[in-house]
């Protein structure tokens, strides 16, 4: 009997701790206190990233900064994009939007094109609306990248997991880059 009192006390506070987006540190201290009782989970995202640094309407990647040699190099070496690139459930741009992808990009290769990100992953919707998860790593110009979650807030908290990306489509005419996105992360 006892131990199955410690399993109901384990899932209650597992439970608790889905619920504590909008919380003082105060709540950020008693959650740490029940952390060595929580059960970690494994969270699988799937969304689409729409990337658009040209064209004429809805912009919603800005360049803004680049180094002295970057207009000569052929990988963009130096150049610096900021964005809030909404985040949606389908392929097209008009399905429902799930949240933004707000941070930064810089051309980090010299040699080969090769992007440095660094950007949150914002929920607005659901049960993870008001969560953010944050990514931090190298996405180069292959088929398939893979970038480190280093962490995460809200439900997220103490996050850590991997963002697979796998460009769909672009057009550089239009600005527009189409990326697919499979997360999975481990938080408790
Ligand atoms: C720009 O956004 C507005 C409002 O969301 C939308 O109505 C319009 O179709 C968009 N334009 C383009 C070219 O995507
Ligand atoms: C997300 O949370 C915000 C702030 O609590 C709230 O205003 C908004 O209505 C929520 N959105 C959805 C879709 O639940």
């Amino acid at each position: 009997m006892e131990k199955l009192g410690i399993l109901v006390m384990i899932f209650l506070v597992a439970m608790q701790m889905v619920d504590c987006v909008d919380e003082g540190a105060k709540e950020v201290d008693e959650w740490f206190d029940k952390l060595p009782y929580a059960k970690q989970k494994v969270t699988k995202l799937h969304f689409f990233f729409h990337d658009r640094f040209a064209g004429k309407h809805n912009i919603t990647a800005v360049r803004v900064a680049q180094g002295s040699g970057t207009n000569k190099s052929p990988t963009f070496f130096g150049l610096v994009f900021i964005m809030d690139d909404p985040l949606t459930e389908g392929l097209k741009p008009t399905s429902k939007e799930l949240g933004r992808a707000q941070g930064l990009y810089a051309f980090s290769g010299r040699d080969e094109l090769s992007l440095l990100m660094s950007f949150n992953l914002v929920f607005t919707t659901g049960e993870f609306n008001g969560s953010t998860l944050t990514v931090l790593g190298r996405n180069p110009a292959v088929p398939h990248r893979e970038m480190p979650i280093v962490g995460g807030s809200g439900v997220f908290r103490m996050a850590r997991g991997v963002a697979s990306a796998k460009l769909r489509s672009f057009s550089m005419t239009t600005g527009n880059a189409l990326i697919e996105y499979n997360v999975v992360v481990l938080h408790y």
